[in-house]
């Protein structure tokens, strides 16, 4: 890579749309060297335009993340990788009873089985440079809203998976933050397999599903920008002493509270509304 400002590169993954194509381009402006992974080569047109680097990788496939790791030696060349970003990921979401092993597994696979895979593969890299991880975890990944139990289950196992990373490397003088991101305006929610129509039609769920799908669509419009997100990651690579957790989200303070109360009472708050 062209290795002209010195502050090594960052792998981000996901970088077509929202968060990483954000993280992505403020890596880029802030002088990082910024190897993108994308799906369809045509969704990182705009990284190579910007002078990024594309790897075009389907993160659920062990082998193309094998390969892909191959890929990244070549393009890094000498270029020292002080970051990777897990940012890809993916929403799903339905009551529990109606929901089958496929729809807990295509959640659990990306948004934590590919990261494991990544951390497999660029760790060595990583932990040579004295780098640093980030996690893009959620609000999901601290509160478990129902109808979101994939999501959320992934984003739990996600926050524990980064605690344990974090230790695992410690001694090697590299960290990991979690970003825990409220509800962001991005193609997230139209990609996901969102709970409110024909599937669950008649399910006894039915009227809560669409009360909780009125809800999905206030927090999409009322969600924070993606360049957010994109700041705390700039701030998780970049700060003296990396951060454990940021919390970016409107009223933040919120997830706190509720994360204090006791559990009884969140329920009762949640079934009111
Ligand atoms: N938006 C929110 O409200 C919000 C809130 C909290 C946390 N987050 C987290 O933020 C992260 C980014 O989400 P986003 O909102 O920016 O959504 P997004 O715009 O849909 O971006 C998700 C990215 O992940 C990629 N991806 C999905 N499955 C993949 C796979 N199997 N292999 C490779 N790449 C894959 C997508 O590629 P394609 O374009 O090819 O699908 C896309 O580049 C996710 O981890 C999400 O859980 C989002």
């Amino acid at each position: 890579m062209g290795g002209s400002t010195g502050r090594g590169a960052v792998l981000v993954t996901g970088v077509s749309t929202g968060i990483g194509k954000a993280t992505a381009q403020r890596l880029l402006e802030n002088g990082f060297e910024v190897l993108g992974t994308v799906r369809r080569r045509e969704d990182g047109d705009w990284l190579r335009e910007s002078g990024g680097q594309l790897l075009v990788v389907d993160l659920c496939d062990d082998d193309a993340v094998a390969a892909a790791g191959e890929r990244a030696e070549e393009l890094l060349g000498s270029t020292t990788l002080v970051g990777l970003v897990n940012n890809a990921g993916i929403l799903g979401a339905g009551p529990i009873e109606s929901l089958g092993a496929e729809d807990f597994r295509r959640v659990m696979e990306v948004n934590l089985f590919a990261v494991a895979a990544l951390c497999r593969v660029f760790l060595p890299r990583i932990r040579r440079a004295k780098g640093r991880v980030v996690n893009i975890s959620s609000v999901s990944g601290l509160f478990a809203a129902p109808f979101l139990a994939p999501y959320a289950a992934s984003k739990f196992a996600l926050e524990a998976f980064s605690d344990s990373l974090r230790r695992e490397l410690r001694p090697f003088g590299c960290d990991v933050t979690l970003i825990e991101p409220g509800p962001i305006k991005t193609p997230i929610w139209r990609k996901a397999h969102v709970a409110s129509g024909e599937r669950f039609e008649g399910s006894v769920y039915q009227q809560a599903l669409e009360r909780f799908a009125a809800r999905a669509r206030t927090s999409e419009a009322r969600g924070l920008p993606a360049s957010r997100v994109a700041e705390a990651v700039l701030r998780a690579l970049s700060a003296r002493r990396a951060p454990i957790r940021i919390l970016a989200a409107r009223r933040a303070f919120v997830y706190r509270i509720a994360r204090g109360l006791p559990t009884r009472v969140v329920d009762a708050i949640l079934a009111r509304r």
